[in-house]
């Protein structure tokens, strides 16, 4: 993606990116609180999911994703999945963006999440559940380190998660299974933990099954209203971004995979129709 290419210039819409389902959680809160944008979503269905996959695979895939969404029209990106945040964020910043047009932005998701923590957690003991590749990456320990140095972090991989929401099993009792075993992985790990990260954009979908194996006096934080909050704010102190992002009130949604499933599945979770086309990314 380095190399240089010949991108639009005129305004287009706001691109949204995941590995597959879950970014469709950051964008029902982002769409919910600003729905004058125009957004193009990219769900990798077809190679998600990404949290087991290496560093290097994961921003390859995110680069092609970012670059198609560029090629398409976007000035702006939000990478609305932690793992592509924690492997590929910075090389695209730092080595992809200044090839290509410094004047576009990618962001990611976990900065505006951990910033939400300092007022939630009251024991200063917070768990965080996310992909492999996330955990591994030691992404929101040390940026949680950065903003609250008194917060004490322990993570817990749940490898099934993803994997159960993109087959559509997420709901039921096999899928209770590997649920109770990672809540309570975690809670055994730290017994002080009064505030628990979702920490991996398809576990939203879950809540209500996470809900059950976690004491009620636990918080479960959802990354959703902390990134879009954060973006609005992000984009009233970048008026000239913000002027380069089109007000239509429109989505397109894109998918590596069946564009019959992804509208089927879309749809009942946004709960209205989506319209949806199959791409390749390369
Ligand atoms: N939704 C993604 C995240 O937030 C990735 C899940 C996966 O593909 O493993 O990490």
């Amino acid at each position: 993606m380095s190399e240089i290419i010949n991108l639009p210039q005129t305004p287009g819409p706001i691109g949204i990116f995941d590995s597959g389902y879950g970014g469709l959680t950051i964008y029902s809160e982002i769409h919910r609180l600003m729905p004058q944008y125009d957004y193009m979503y990219i769900g990798d269905n077809a190679r998600a999911p990404y949290g087991t996959r290496s560093f290097d695979v994961v921003y390859e895939f995110t680069r092609q994703a970012v670059n198609f969404l560029f090629r398409s029209g976007c000035h702006l990106v939000i990478l609305a999945c932690n793992t592509a945040s924690a492997k590929a964020l910075r090389n695209i910043q730092q080595l992809d963006l200044p090839g290509m047009d410094p004047s576009r932005r990618v962001l990611g998701i976990i900065r505006p999440t951990v910033e939400s923590v300092g007022d939630v957690t009251k024991t200063r003991h917070v768990g965080v559940l996310a992909t492999e590749g996330t955990i591994r990456s030691m992404s929101y320990p040390l940026e949680i380190k950065k903003l609250f140095p008194d917060i004490h972090v322990t993570g817990k991989a749940c490898p099934m998660w993803a994997s159960l929401v993109e087959a559509d099993e997420h709901l039921t009792p096999g899928a209770d299974y590997f649920v109770k075993r990672d809540v309570e992985a975690l809670l055994a790990k730290d017994p002080m933990i009064d505030t628990i990260i979702l920490g991996c954009t398809h576990y939203p979908m879950l809540l209500e099954r996470v809900r059950q194996f976690v004491p009620e006096n636990i918080q479960l934080l959802t990354q959703g209203e902390a990134v879009a909050t954060s973006l609005q704010d992000y984009l009233s102190r970048h008026t000239s971004l913000e002027q380069r992002c089109t007000k239509g009130g429109t989505t397109i949604f894109y998918t590596t995979e069946s564009d019959e499933r992804f509208r089927e599945q879309a749809s009942r979770f946004l709960r209205q129709p989506v319209y949806t086309n199959k791409i390749t990314l390369i």
